[in-house]
Order: C-alpha cells, then structure tokens, then sequence
C-alpha cells in the first residue's frame, strides 16, 4: 500500500495511510446517516467534528486516558495513532434517552442513579445488537482483562467530559466510544462529537447533537456550530 492510500472509509470518515508506519491520516466528512436509512449531508460538520474531537482528546489526553489523537493537520483532518480496532461500541449513559428510553419504559432525561455502561457489537449488516458480558465471553474478540480497561477507561472519560460540559452549559446524555490495540495496550480511538454524545442545554433541554438530524428537528448546523462555540468560549 503507497504512502496517502486509502485504507478505510466509513459512512462518516476516511483513513489514510501515512509515510509514518504507526499513524494514520483521519478525515471527516460532512455525510450523516441515522438508523440505516436516513442519509445526508450537514454542513461542515465535518470541520465541526475534527475540531471538537481535537479539544476532547487533548482534554483526555492531559488527563492520561490513552487515545489515539496525535494532532490536527488541517480543517477536517486529524493524525492519529494506528489501532487495531475492536468490534465493540462502548455507551456510557448519565440520563435515560435514545434506545434506552423504550427498552426501560422510562422518560427520555431520567437521571440515572449512576453512569450505566453498555456494549454492542459493531457489525456491518446487523443493528449493532447489544451485548452483555456473558455474550462477549462467547464471542472471544476481546479478553476479560482488556474489556474492564476499556469498560473503567470509558466509566472516567465520562466523568472528565461530563464536568469539561457542565461548565460550558451542557449535559452530556450519553455518549459511545470505540477502543483499540496497539503495542499491546488498549487506546480510545474513534471520534468524539455531537454525532457521537447527546447534549443537552443545561437551562433549556435544548437538544445541541445529532439527534436533531435523527428526528429531522432543523436547525443541525447551528447546533454543532453552538457546541464548538461553547468548547472555545466564545458563547
Ligand atoms: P442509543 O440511545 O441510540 O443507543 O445511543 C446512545 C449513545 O451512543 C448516543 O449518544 C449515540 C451513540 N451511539 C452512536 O453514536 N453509534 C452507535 O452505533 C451507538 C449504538 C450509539
């Protein structure tokens, strides 16, 4: 494979291949789709999510969680750690919403007593079907050991981001993360965005992610644009 290939491309990013053997070049797209079907494009979105992602993982990153962000080369592009990735979603939730609302029977914004951690497995043709620890002991992809890494890893990015938005005025719902291998230790690699967390205005509940594109709300631009806005202070 030559030095700028393409190596990957997902519905919402692009990984290249760089001269360095262990980095790759990861780029953001303005594509967006929901529950399979629904596909389209929010404006620089792409833009949005490189730089919100940049601030998270540098916020982690400080804090000692591993991930793979390196640093951002351009508007949309991002150098990043190498992984080998797991099939495997990890959501963490502070307040019910989104497909735990009817799987519970519960009000979307019940606050949980504390954080619930969830597991689903990431496969191309089948909805991401939740898993229990049971199920992913059987499956064997990821050992016990690096499952509880990946599981207390997740359980404290929850606590550093949910603060880090706290004081910019949001809630942070729930969010979900992915994790990988490299040089034998465990790293958060993926993205971290409005696609990826549900937001809440602190004062309003108004919904600043990507469920307003999910349920076709307006205003999806605006809305990432108003998180970057937050993350940098200026609001
Ligand atoms: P859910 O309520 O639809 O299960 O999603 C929980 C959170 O995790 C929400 O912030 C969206 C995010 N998520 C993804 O971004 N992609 C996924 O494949 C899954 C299962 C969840």
């Amino acid at each position: 494979m030559l030095v700028g290939d393409k190596v990957y491309e997902g519905r919402t990013k692009i990984l290249y291949n760089t001269a360095d053997p262990d980095l790759y070049r990861l780029y953001f797209k303005d594509e967006a789709t929901a529950f399979g079907k629904r596909r389209g494009a929010i404006a620089e979105k792409g833009v949005y999510n490189a730089q919100i992602s940049t601030i998270l993982f540098t916020l982690l990153s400080e804090a000692g969680i591993p991930n793979h962000y390196r640093e951002k080369i351009g508007e949309r592009v991002l150098l990043v750690k190498k992984l080998v990735m797991y099939p495997l979603i990890i959501v963490v939730r502070n307040a019910v919403a989104g497909s735990l609302a009817p799987r519970l029977g519960l009000e979307e914004g019940f606050q949980l007593l504390e954080p619930v951690v969830e597991y689903y497995y990431k496969r191309e043709g089948a909805d991401n079907p939740l898993l229990n620890e049971s199920h992913l002991n059987t499956l064997g992809f990821i050992s016990a050991g690096r499952l509880q890494t990946c599981s207390i890893l997740a359980l404290q990015t929850n606590l550093l981001l949910r603060n880090y938005f706290a004081h910019r005025g949001l809630l942070l719902v729930d969010f979900k993360l992915e994790f990988g291998l490299a040089d034998e230790k465990v790293f958060l690699g993926d993205e971290i965005s409005p696609d990826t967390c549900r937001l809440w205005d602190v004062g309003t509940g108004e919904k600043l992610d990507k469920d307003r594109f999910r349920w076709d709300m307006g205003g999806v631009e605006e809305a990432y644009r108003e998180v970057v806005e937050r993350l940098l202070g200026q609001v």
